[in-house]
């Protein structure tokens, strides 16, 4: 177990259109089932300053932001996250699931933006310490069908208006961080099906449910 706190921490992650909503209520339905008292958040955001960071990020105000302040904006409203909200639950050992957390920023801001992994590696270790997730599930699909899929929605935020190439580095950055840590990051096919892509979410949840004690 990577944090040393009661609670378990489970993120989510994902490429754009990987469906990570109607998944994250999913998962968040089965832990409520196994009788865990969930904490359902995300990032960039979950508390009133992080979100007014996420409102910087995504919109279009600040369209030439530099990619350190992309990175270092992230890691502030992380901070504010892991001080008011994600530490006090874990403490009194609720579970957190989070929308998206470090992982990401390696593989927009490393893997995307091309900013070295060891300066992320440091900010992390200076926001977060020792505490990372214990579980991360990775909604995985290639990039044409996410985002043929996330151009049926509303108006693009800032990120989505990216290029074809960003999301294949994106994503390429995203498996190699699950080829290098695969006992935590647990892969998912997402370009299967939405009852075939629950059936292993079931499993790893329930196998981590298992190995949680129940
Ligand atoms: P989403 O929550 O709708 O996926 O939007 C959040 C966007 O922010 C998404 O495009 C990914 C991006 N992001 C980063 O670039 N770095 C990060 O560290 C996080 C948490 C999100």
């Amino acid at each position: 177990m990577s944090n040393s706190l009661k609670g378990r921490f489970i993120t989510v992650e994902g490429g754009e259109g990987a469906g990570k909503s109607s998944n994250l209520d999913y998962i968040r339905n089965l832990l409520s089932s196994a009788g865990k008292q969930v904490v359902f958040t995300r990032e960039p955001g979950g508390t009133p300053l992080g979100e007014a960071i996420r409102d910087l990020l995504l919109g279009h105000q600040h369209t030439g932001m530099a990619d350190d302040t992309e990175l270092l904006l992230m890691f502030a409203a992380r901070a504010e996250h892991l001080q008011q909200k994600i530490k006090p639950a874990l403490q009194q050992g609720q579970w957190v699931l989070c929308d998206r957390f470090t992982d990401a920023s390696y593989a927009y801001q490393g893997a995307g933006r091309g900013l070295a992994s060891d300066r992320i590696a440091s900010l992390e270790q200076f926001v977060q310490g020792e505490l990372r997730p214990d579980l991360t599930l990775l909604l995985d699909l290639p990039v044409e069908q996410g985002l043929a899929r996330a151009g049926q929605r509303s108006e693009p935020d800032r990120f989505e208006k990216q290029e074809m190439s960003f999301f294949e580095k994106v994503r390429a950055g995203y498996l190699e961080i699950a080829a290098r840590e695969p006992h935590r990051v647990k892969i998912i096919d997402a370009s299967k099906p939405l009852e075939t892509v629950q059936q292993q979410i079931d499993h790893v949840v329930t196998a981590f449910l298992e190995q949680s004690g129940g």
